[in-house]
């Protein structure tokens, strides 16, 4: 059912900052700054040839990711995010076996304009899943 590495994501304070730093201690190829009010963050996305770095910055009162940066002030990774094929059957299939689904447990639009889910991170080794429709 799991599928490619999509992405990770790492919160920051300021993503123009850390992009900076991705392009020029790394070379890499970033995306400007897309504020993304639904979701309560800006994102910078970063191309490898084999996966991507998500950048998130907080975006309004209520971003999802503004208690984390509290916790971790200089930033760190917040989410991995796999590809599945039908992000409903694998809902399912991961809810039969008792992983739990944050929010309404419907899939929403994503950063990428395909279908998302999040996994609570308590069912999967303390770490925040994005499940993300390839
Ligand atoms: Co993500």
């Amino acid at each position: 059912m799991i599928g490619k590495l999509n992405h990770v994501a790492i919160a920051v304070r300021d993503v123009t900052k850390a992009a900076e730093v991705y392009h020029r201690v790394f070379g890499a190829q970033v995306s400007d700054p897309m504020p993304q009010p639904e979701h309560g963050v800006t994102t910078v996305f970063i191309t490898l040839p084999n996966t991507k770095i998500e950048l998130l910055e907080p975006l309004g009162q209520a971003s999802p990711i503004a208690r984390f940066l509290e916790r971790n002030p200089d930033g760190g990774i917040h989410h991995v995010c796999y590809e599945v094929d039908d992000i409903e059957i694998a809902r399912d299939r991961l809810k039969a076996q008792g992983a739990r689904v944050l929010g309404d447990g419907h899939a929403k639009m994503g950063a990428h304009g395909k279908p998302v889910l999040f996994l609570h991170p308590k069912d999967f080794c303390g770490t925040l899943i994005e499940l993300e429709q390839a």
